[in-house]
């Protein structure tokens, strides 16, 4: 359904995003995966270690509220190199209360988190649990449905998610009202000098907007990725 609703284009969204975090290229980094049941960003941080830094240790924990999520996710990285080894690992845990006996605090290199900050009620809980977690010098990343700049691609935006989601929610997934929420999610998360507030509230360093400092809009900020690093 993602593929339907986004022309696939979601996947090329998810290949930028890891590849400009580099995994692996400083060596082996201990990584957390959250909202990651279905294994699309872990899978990607692993390939890219090995492919790109012939790294094998860098490792992966997904965390998921939703177990079935996670199931998927297990089941799609038992056909993966990776399946019984110390780099993958599942969780079932809400993001905005990391259980701190397996999360201690200042434990990963870096949090990820893609589409799914915006379901969670509170974004700086999240934010919170994320600087908790992540080591001094750890960067968090997250990959979300953003704002729209460009008024022209705004109204044609607007047309395609508020007729055609809903419309292929209905008709692929005979769920309309999950496609109708997705779009109306989107709108309601902060646009992205908001959202970059939130994370710097946190405790997080984001840099300039200017340069891909704070936030770098994809698709004229159809989604957007936003940084911090932990000092
Ligand atoms: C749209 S999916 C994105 C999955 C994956 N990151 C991807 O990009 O393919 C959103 C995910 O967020 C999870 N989620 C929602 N609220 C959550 C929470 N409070 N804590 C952890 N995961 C949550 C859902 O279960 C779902 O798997």
């Amino acid at each position: 359904m993602n593929d339907a609703t986004s022309f696939g284009v979601h996947r090329l969204w998810k290949d930028s995003f890891v590849s400009a975090l580099q995994p692996g290229r400083r060596g082996p980094m201990k990584c957390i995966d959250v909202a990651g049941g279905t294994g699309d960003i872990a899978l990607r941080i692993l390939d890219h270690a090995r492919e790109k830094h012939y790294d094998r240790e860098t490792s992966v924990s997904v965390v998921d509220i939703n177990a079935q999520m996670l199931k998927e996710g297990f089941r799609r990285f038992k056909k993966t190199m990776y399946h019984n080894t110390a780099q993958i690992s599942f969780h079932e845990a809400n993001a905005q209360e990391l259980p701190s006996e397996v999360f201690p605090d200042n434990t990963f290199d870096l949090y990820t988190i893609a589409f799914g900050i915006r379901n969670c009620t509170s974004i700086p809980s999240v934010l919170k649990e994320a600087h908790r977690v992540l080591k001094p010098g750890g960067t968090f990343a997250c990959l979300e449905f953003s704002r729209v700049n460009n008024p022209l691609l705004s109204t044609l935006y607007d047309q395609y998610s508020f007729t055609m989601i809903p419309l292929l929610g209905t008709i692929l997934a005979g769920d309309r009202d999950s496609y109708q929420y997705l779009v109306e999610s989107i709108r309601k998360f902060p646009p992205q000098p908001e959202f970059a507030k939130m994370i710097r509230d946190a405790g997080f360093v984001t840099g300039d907007h200017v340069d891909g400092g704070a936030w770098e809009d994809l698709w004229g900020g159809i989604a957007c990725v936003h940084k911090g690093v932990k000092l």
